[in-house]
């Protein structure tokens, strides 16, 4: 790629990082902001130095801790993660990131065994003896296999189920390719398509696993418990956004100790950026040459590349010329973590013992959570409980679930895209000059690692754009090479 055809293939950028000239159309390095402190805009910084990127980095976040949807809560003394949980093993960024920053590993090889039941609203359809997983509190159905009990009820189609998430993960890591034979790529669409995940977002989850030969009853239950706590949402949700819930059923499942927000927090410290902190984009303005970015505490920068790496779909950031991208829902996850003891009359039992320590739950808009579990055992009479709903817990609701509650936490996120197939996404560039969007991935599935895979593609994507002129991305309009204003007038 030494020269610059005018118009590249419309499929994508074919650009080999190794071979395309510095940054040298521009007297000074650019000036790079990235707005959102999350894994995805702290991966873009990191990716950026890590491909010799020279000029200024500048990282905004409107709120006092960065990490985003990384964050832990303290309950009791005790502190937990709040958001983003639990990482597969072969999340090879954070993987990769964990060990470069010297953080710890968290992993999931206790003996702790925890049980499992799925409640229906007036019973339990199903409860499993022993599941060992330290962390089936939550995210993971490990060892799920091995439970004679869940063999019993599913049968066969957990393989199924075991082999449609292991292809779907085979796939994905081709995103860790070396550059050599993966390109970069300009469009979301382009680059599920290249790894061969495209069509599972043209379907729901649940013609995916029909088609893959799975019993009605593991749909209904099994995979609804599984998809309700990753997403808080049903098997209508995307085969790929359920495959990606569902590989957290295959062990090895780990995190950071003291909290996932640490790689965020270790990626910028090591990335030479100007963090600010406490500091909102309100307005994204192109100016004739570069971007104005005005902070709502009234200071103005002026940078040559922005990247957004926060969901749009909430925010006011008022775009100067305005952009376009798909509506998009949110689906909020309402977090609320109690200290305290649940109530067995709730359930219909008469002992606190008898309540599985992970209540899942299917398909129904009596139950009014999604999933119960116990973070922490004080006592038998004196636990730390997470729930995750899709509608704020009430007190008089808490009142009915739980006999003793002496202190209670609710966070409300706004936590992963409301899943449709088709899936629509945004573009990665949201306008032809410099300004790109990392979470338009997550209309994929919204994941610590996709946001890391999503950075690193836009790192590149920056990169490639800056140092080709004029680099056309497709045939529709897209012109722009490096930011020079005399190639911009009629922006
Ligand atoms: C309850 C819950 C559980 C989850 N569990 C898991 C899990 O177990 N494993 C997993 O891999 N993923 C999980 N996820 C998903 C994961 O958290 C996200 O996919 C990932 O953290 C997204 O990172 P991000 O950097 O793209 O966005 P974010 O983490 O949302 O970061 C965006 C940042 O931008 C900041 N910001 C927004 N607007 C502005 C502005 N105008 N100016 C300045 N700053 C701004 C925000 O404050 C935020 O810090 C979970 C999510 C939730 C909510
Ligand atoms: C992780 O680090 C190893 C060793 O440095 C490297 O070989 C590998 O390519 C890295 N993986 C990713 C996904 O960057
Ligand atoms: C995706 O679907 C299209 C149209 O149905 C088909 O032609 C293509 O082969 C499919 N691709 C993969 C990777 O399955
Ligand atoms: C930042 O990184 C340096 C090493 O590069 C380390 O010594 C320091 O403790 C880190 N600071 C934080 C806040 O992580
Ligand atoms: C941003 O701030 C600058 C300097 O204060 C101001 O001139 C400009 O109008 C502001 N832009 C917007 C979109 O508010
Ligand atoms: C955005 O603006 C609308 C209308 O002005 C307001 O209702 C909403 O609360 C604002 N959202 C945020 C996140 O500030
Ligand atoms: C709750 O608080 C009460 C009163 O302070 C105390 O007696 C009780 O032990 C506490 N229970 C738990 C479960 O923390
Ligand atoms: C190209 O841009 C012009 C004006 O900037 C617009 O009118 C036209 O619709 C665009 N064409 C396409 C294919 O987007």
């Amino acid at each position: 790629m030494s020269t610059s055809p005018p118009i590249l293939s419309p499929l994508f950028l074919i650009i080999i990082l190794t071979l395309t000239p510095p940054l040298s159309s521009s007297p000074q390095p650019p000036t790079t902001c990235i707005i959102g402190s999350g894994i995805g805009g702290a991966s873009v910084a990191h990716f950026l130095r890590r491909h010799s990127h020279t000029g200024p980095i500048h990282i905004f976040e409107r709120n006092d801790v960065v990490g985003g949807r990384m964050a832990t809560v303290t309950i009791a003394g005790n502190t937990f993660e709040a958001g983003a949980s639990i990482l597969h093993p072969k999340n090879y960024h954070a993987v990769n990131f964990t060990k470069m920053l010297s953080l710890k590993v968290k992993s999931d090889d206790s003996d702790e065994s925890v049980s499992l039941g799925i409640w229906n609203g007036n019973g339990f359809v199903f409860k499993t003896i022993e599941w060992n997983s330290r962390f089936s509190w939550l995210r993971s159905i490990v060892g799920i296999v091995n439970s004679v009990r869940v063999l019993l009820r599913y049968g066969v189609s957990l393989f199924k189920m075991n082999r449609f998430v292991e292809v779907t993960v085979d796939s994905f890591l081709k995103y860790y390719q070396p550059f050599e034979s993966r390109p970069v790529f300009g469009t979301v669409e382009e680059m599920l398509k290249w790894a061969g995940l495209y069509n599972l977002t043209t379907r729901t989850l649940h013609e995916e696993l029909i088609d893959a030969g799975l019993s009605y009853l593991l749909i209904q239950e099994l995979a609804t418990v599984i998809t309700r706590i990753n997403y808080g949402q049903s098997v209508s949700i995307s085969g790929l956004a359920g495959a990606v819930s569902l590989a957290g059923s295959g062990g090895g499942l780990w995190a950071v100790e003291g909290g996932n927000w640490q790689m965020a927090a270790g990626l910028i410290n090591r990335s030479d950026v100007a963090l600010h902190m406490g500091e909102e984009i309100e307005s994204i303005s192109y100016v004739g040459s570069a971007y104005e970015l005005n902070s709502t505490i009234g200071n103005s920068y002026k940078c040559d590349v922005t990247v957004v790496a926060t969901p749009l779909d909430e925010l006011n950031i008022s775009f100067n010329p305005k952009i376009s991208i798909p509506d998009r829902k949110l689906q909020h996850t309402h977090a609320t973590f109690i200290r305290g003891l649940w109530n067995p009359a709730y359930f219909g039992l008469n002992y606190v013992a008898d309540i599985p320590e992970l209540v899942g739950t299917i398909e129904n808009s009596d139950i009014p959570f999604t999933c119960i579990s116990i973070l922490k055992k004080h006592s038998e009479k004196d636990m730390t409980y997470k729930m995750f709903s899709r509608q704020p817990m009430t007190d008089a609701l808490l009142d009915q679930i739980f006999s003793v509650r002496n202190e209670t936490i609710r966070i409300d996120w706004g936590a992963y895209p409301h899943y449709h197939s088709p899936e629509k996404f945004a573009p990665f560039m949201l306008d032809d000059i410099h300004l790109y969007y990392v979470n338009a991935f997550e209309n994929a599935a919204s994941t610590m690692e996709t946001s890391a895979v999503a950075a690193e593609n836009i790192a590149r994507l920056i990169i490639s754009r800056a140092s080709s002129e004029p680099p056309s991305i497709s045939s529709d309009n897209v012109t722009s090479g490096f930011i020079r204003s005399d190639l911009h007038s009629d922006l």
